[in-house]
């Protein structure tokens, strides 16, 4: 960006912008392994059945200080681990077996009610906690088994200790329920709130730490648009008429709130909804929170939404584009028709499958070809599975949705030197010599601020 353009303004500057594509990849993989304590035991669990590496897809991640945590949900039998690990400061591989997460033992289906079965989505919070939305839910594209209804396990990254299980009631689960996604609103530790979102059976369940109970919340903005479930991916078609899907909380207001964004998987639209109506159990589960429900607006065709994660402190919105190898962005501060693409790649980006930033400021993506899992498959020759990774700020570099200063910020940061001026000018103000000193401090400041925004 240069200084002309942020003068003349935003939407000019974005018009003309290209992206430059500034993710690279940090991690990739034919197939998974995993780190046994011994060859034998690895050999062995092949041998059994027990670990089908053809079988095995990452499909969300997590990263808190040195780990990066995957979920590999069990579509089909012989994952050994639906939640497992890497430690980012072993960089002797790019292709890293995984740990399990929290345990292999966590991790066994050979209990009668294990404790882990198939998390979906994962989400480490501020507070040391990692969040794990289970869908208890194992073998889908083989012979489906339910081990109960959908669970949240919440365990302390201090020491992997498992803190809590809430397994929803089953008054909060459907016919067809199916939880697959999940955002964290952890402004306070003692008071959080989990939100998962039901694809199958359309609807959202809020679950309250303090109060140790959760909800369920319905509204037609959860429902799969029909119109909208083509899918077609690198020769790939398929129709999915999935609901609530995409997720993404913002900052706390100035009340306390954060704004929670969601879509549908088989919609193009966006919507959003304050969480000061989802966390009033009475009010949320009542028919009068209708209205409570905003459009956002309409990405339009094969632009539907998958997975999401909201930067807090860029306030961009990051969504992955499955029908368009591509991931995107919305800087919410903007017009929800302000959008842009932060990278795409119709080779080594196909089926975009997950989307954080972490507390360093590092934008990760994962990719896993899950189309050409669940319809065609995949060949152990080629690369499969990649973990793409940029600092936040160059991946937006060039977009739309970059942190630019905008006119009103310039104008916000002039009217504080301002400010600062004539304070420092009453304060000093003994004689008319400081009046002019003022003066020139005021300009020198100006530039000063002027060149630093530049
Ligand atoms: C990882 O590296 C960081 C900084 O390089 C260090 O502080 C930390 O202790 C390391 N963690 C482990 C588990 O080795
Ligand atoms: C879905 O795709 C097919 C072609 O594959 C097309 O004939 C049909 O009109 C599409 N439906 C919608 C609703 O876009
Ligand atoms: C929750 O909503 C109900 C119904 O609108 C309202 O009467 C009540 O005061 C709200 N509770 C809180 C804690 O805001
Ligand atoms: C990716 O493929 C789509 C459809 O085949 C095409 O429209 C698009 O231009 C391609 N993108 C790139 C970056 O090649």
């Amino acid at each position: 960006m240069n200084a002309a353009c942020i003068a003349v303004g935003v939407l000019l500057c974005a018009g003309v912008a290209v992206a430059k594509d500034n993710l690279r990849v940090a991690y990739e993989w034919r197939e998974m392994d995993f780190q046994y304590d011994s060859p034998d035991q690895r050999w062995s669990a092949i041998e059994r059945g027990a670990f089908k590496p053809a079988n095995v897809i990452p499909f969300g991640l997590e990263v808190y200080r040195q780990r990066l945590f995957v979920t590999l949900p069990r579509w089909r039998n012989g994952v050994p681990a639906s939640l497992a690990y890497l430690d980012l400061n072993d960089t002797s591989s790019k292709m890293p077996a995984l740990r399990p997460f929290p345990s292999w033992v966590s991790n066994s289906l050979s209990d009668a009610d294990p404790e882990l079965v198939s998390p979906f989505r994962i989400k480490a919070d501020r507070c040391g906690r990692l969040w794990v939305l289970d869908s208890r839910i194992a073998g889908v594209l083989e012979q489906t088994k339910l081990y109960g209804p959908a669970q949240l396990l919440i365990y302390d990254l201090h020491n992997d200790d498992l803190l809590r299980r809430h397994i929803l009631p089953m008054s909060q689960t459907k016919q067809n329920s199916f939880f697959a996604n999940l955002a964290i609103e952890d402004a306070d530790c003692d008071n959080t709130y989990a939100y998962a979102a039901d694809l199958g059976s359309p609807g959202l369940v809020v679950y309250s730490w303090r109060d140790q109970e959760s909800w369920r919340v319905q509204h037609h903005f959860f429902h799969p648009d029909p119109l909208a479930g083509n899918f077609s991916i690198n020769d790939i078609e398929f129709q999915w008429d999935d609901g609530l899907y995409g997720l993404a909380l913002s900052k706390p207001q100035s009340d306390g709130y954060s704004t929670l964004y969601f879509h549908p998987l088989s919609s193009t639209m966006e919507f959003s909804v304050k969480t000061s109506v989802l966390r009033n159990k009475t009010l949320a589960t009542s028919g009068a929170i209708y209205r409570d429900f905003k459009i956002l607006g309409n990405r339009g065709v094969d632009a539907q939404a998958g997975a999401q994660f909201l930067d807090a402190e860029t306030g961009v919105l990051f969504y992955t584009l499955p029908n368009q190898n591509s991931l995107g962005c919305w800087q919410t501060s903007k017009g929800y028709n302000v959008q842009d693409r932060v990278y795409s790649n119709n080779n080594s980006f196909v089926f975009p499958s997950d989307v954080k930033v972490d507390d360093e400021r590092r934008l990760w993506v994962l990719v896993n070809q899950m189309q050409n899992f669940i319809y065609d498959e995949l060949y152990p020759g080629s690369i499969n599975f990649r973990i793409y990774m940029a600092n936040v700020n160059d991946a937006l570099e060039h977009t739309a949705c970059e942190a630019t200063k905008s006119l009103p910020d310039l104008v916000g940061k002039l009217g504080e030197v301002l400010r600062t001026n004539i304070k420092l000018k009453t304060a000093t103000d003994e004689g008319s010599k400081s009046a002019a000193a003022a003066l020139t401090l005021s300009l020198g400041a100006l530039l000063l601020t002027l060149s630093s925004l530049l």
